[in-house]
């Protein structure tokens, strides 16, 4: 519209303008569907009238086997393999993988992308840092995980890039895992039902969208090497249920297969995920890619159902060329291959609507990113109504907590966003993002308090010295410490303690003063010796570029928190499943020497991990074992308060969903949105832990409010895996449905028989 003014007022007559520009659209539309009609002409499979399997199996076809093994690797990456000349022509991604131009097959650039652009800083770009997906998963909010996807695809477009590597849902079955952050929590069926959404909200902007790291990838310590045992209906029921939900609603492009082994193959070259399940079971159309290094193999891996590897072209370059004209690997097999990746370019309307480099709306991010935190923090504790802080009340504030007066931290390794300006606790002008280095986002928490209390006396401590920090807290009505736990790919926690003395730092602060508030920037479980002192915990995860202005909008009660946790906080480490995470006997290995990566792709020698706790992930896990936990799965407190009633459960026909009904109020005296949860226990027969999450419903309720809510329950939900008929099997009995706030306050429940 101001392109038309600033034309239209310029002295120009308003009619010769007008025709001008009829002329000019004229024009253009006829020349681009003249170009379309001669791209057509010349290439039939640029039709877009045709279907993307139709367009697909035509192109193959044209190709030379130079071209098809050409869009079956990357072009390298400097450590990981050798690289290839033609890398220079890279967008600058993880990824990079020369395309057909004589066929008008694109060139791939693929960027990590977990929850936001990575690396933008480096290729001289911008990107908005959502919540960590984590975070997200806490929304339990399948339309803002589809607006979270639709952020990355948009900006992952505006840097030219056509495919995002981002979508990791590997379950927190070791919340030690270095990576928790990065994946969408304990449960397959919040995890996969999230994971779907990020997915098309990726994919609805025409480009590729991924899942990963498939699969059992649950730890960090020694991943390229660790062989995990895991039994098959437990493997089927819990992590790679995850996958399957995530698969069939979110459609991705990408399979990215993880490093390690699983049941003796590394998953790269296993052929039960790669082709039993995937492919065959879940009828999966995309293509898997290998995680970077991920490949061991070509006549192996091609036949399990690696479709391409990356980064370079170890196994799939002039090695697979050979294979294929040794009669090792068979034309047909390569052919698949190609059709899959050529396929997901046309069905995700990349070809018909490549991406154009513009400029990134960062205000638009901003305000996505922070709606998104808003609704992911869980609030954990608020004794005695001590939250929502009355701006006009509070006289002083003392700000506790490392670098809180300038920023909040992010997730870290290859899902790291860089901060615009560098990173917050860098001097200006030094801040370049270091791989493996704790990166502050500028979203300060001291300048968002001081904004929402603009008449109180607002000061800062970084908690270095207890003492010092407790004498401020007790000078002040109020004390919030911000206190923090950094992860990253490539490596585990020790333990979920805090780190840095920050326990202590909160006790000291907790006994000077009985109005301490807590702000979690953790990227999953932390335990908390201090949880009775202090009066209110908030879990804010990493909260992006608009972190501490969401934080401070629940602080001061603009925002009613809705968040609920994605996973269990437990008392201690000692109540995991494993006392600790099974280390490789030499950590060494793979480290620091140029051509390491040709012992990665040799395959470093097994050690085990053995997963005996199978099924019971979580809630699954406390729950069998009969173990208290610090806040439960699924918990999370509001500013009003809900009540459940009326709860009928109508079974379904065999193989259709089971409808639940029942009504949410809320009566407390704020407008708030709860999470409903539906959980389910099994008949004894099927020998499940105690009850499984099976549906949810975001309730968005005015004071007084009722409304009636039905979720519907898929009968795979309902099911176990029966691994002799290879499938999901409902068991005839009596099903337990307890519907509630929370996996432990689940106050309606009722018994029905299906089958
Ligand atoms: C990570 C992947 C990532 C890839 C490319 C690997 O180290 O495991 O998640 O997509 O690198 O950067």
């Amino acid at each position: 519209m101001k392109f038309f003014r600033s034309l239209c007022c310029s002295g120009l007559p308003a009619f010769v303008f007008l025709i001008s520009l009829l002329a000019f659209i004229g024009a253009t539309s006829s020349s681009s569907a003249f170009a379309q009609a001669e791209s057509q002409a010349k290439w039939p499979w640029m039709n877009p009238s045709l279907s993307a399997d139709e367009r697909a199996a035509q192109v193959v076809k044209e190709m030379t086997i130079e071209e098809k093994i050409s869009l079956l690797h990357g072009t390298g990456m400097v450590g990981l393999s050798p690289m290839s000349p033609l890398a220079v022509r890279s967008n600058g991604g993880a990824g990079y993988v020369v395309g057909v131009p004589r066929l008008g097959i694109p060139d791939l650039n693929m960027a990590d992308s977990a929850y936001g652009v990575r690396a933008s800083g480096e290729n001289g770009k911008y990107a908005t840092a959502l919540p960590s997906n984590v975070g997200a998963a806490a929304s339990w909010d399948v339309k803002a995980a589809f607006e979270y996807g639709a952020l990355i695809g948009r900006e992952i477009k505006a840097q030219g890039y056509n495919m995002s590597i981002g979508g990791g849902v590997n379950l927190a079955r070791e919340p030690r895992n270095g990576r928790t952050f990065e994946y969408m929590g304990e449960d397959p069926v919040l995890a996969g039902t999230m994971i779907a959404g990020l997915i098309r909200g990726v994919q609805a902007q025409h480009v590729m969208g991924d899942i990963k790291h498939y699969a059992m990838n649950d730890q960090e310590s020694g991943r390229n090497a660790v062989n995990v045992h895991i039994d098959e209906r437990s493997m089927r029921e819990s992590d790679l249920l995850a996958f399957e939900i995530g698969v069939r609603n979110g459609n991705p492009s990408g399979v990215m297969c993880s490093y390690n082994r699983v049941n003796g193959d590394y998953a790269c070259e296993n052929k039960y995920l790669l082709t039993d399940v995937l492919k065959k079971d879940w009828k999966f159309k995309g293509f898997v890619l290998s995680d970077w290094q991920g490949t061991h193999s070509t006549v192996k891996a091609s036949a399990a159902g690696l479709d391409h590897e990356e980064p370079g072209e170890i196994f799939y370059g002039a090695a697979l060329k050979e294979a294929v004209q040794s009669g090792r690997v068979p034309m047909a097999e390569v052919d698949d291959h190609v059709r899959r990746i050529v396929r997901s370019l046309f069905a995700n309307g990349v070809i018909d609507d490549p991406p154009q480099k513009s400029v990134v709306d960062v205000m638009g991010g901003f305000e996505v990113s922070r709606t998104i935190e808003e609704h992911s923090i869980v609030l954990l504790k608020n004794q005695a109504g001590q939250l929502p802080l009355d701006a006009g009340r509070v006289h002083s504030i003392a700000v506790i907590g490392p670098h809180a007066d300038v920023g909040m931290i992010s997730g870290g390794g290859s899902a790291q966003v860089d901060p615009p300006g560098g990173n917050a606790i860098m001097p200006p002008g030094k801040g370049q993002t270091i791989w493996n280095t704790e990166i502050w986002f500028p979203t300060s928490p001291l300048k968002t308090v001081r904004a929402k209390a603009a008449g109180a006396k607002v000061e800062f401590n970084s908690g270095a010295d207890a003492a010092a920090a407790a004498a401020l807290a007790k000078a002040s009505d109020v004390a919030i410490v911000y206190a923090y736990q950094w992860e990253s790919e490539g490596m585990d926690l020790d333990s979920l303690s805090l780190p840095l003395h920050q326990d202590e730092l909160i006790a000291a602060v907790a006994a000077a003063n009985p109005h301490t508030i807590v702000v979690l920037e953790t990227g999953g479980p932390v335990t908390m010796p201090w949880a009775e002192k202090v009066s209110g915990i908030l879990e804010a995860w990493y909260g992006g570029s608009q972190g501490a202005e969401a934080v401070a909008n629940v602080l001061f009660g603009e925002v009613n928190p809705s968040g609920k946790l994605p996973l269990t906080f437990p008392m201690s480490d000692a109540d995991l499943p494993h006392r600790e995470i099974v280390k490789p006997p030499d950590a060494s290995t793979t480290h620091g020497e140029p051509d390491d990566y040709k012992k990665i792709a040799a395959g470093l020698p097994a050690f085990q991990t053995t997963y005996d706790e199978g099924v019971k992930v979580g809630y699954k896990w406390y729950d069998a074992e009969k173990k208290a936990v610090l806040f439960p799965f699924g918990y999370g407190l509001s500013y009003t308060s809900y009540k459940y009633s009326g709860l009928t459960v109508t079974p379904a026909a065999a193989g259709a969903k089971t409808q639940v009904h029942f009504t949410v109020t809320n009566t407390g005296s704020r407008a708030g949105i709860e999470t409903a949860e539906v959980y389910a226990a099994l008949p004894a027969a099927a020998a499940e832990p105690p009850k499984r999450l099976v549906g949810f419903s975001r309730v968005g309720l005015n004071p007084g409010e009722s409304k009636d809510v039905t979720v519907e329950v898929d009968p795979v939900y309902l099911s176990i895996f029966n691994v002799k008929q290879n499938g999901w099997q409902l068991l005839a009995g009596e099903y337990g449905f307890m519907v509630g706030g929370s996996s432990q306050n689940l106050p309606i429940t009722q018994s029905v028989r299906l089958q």
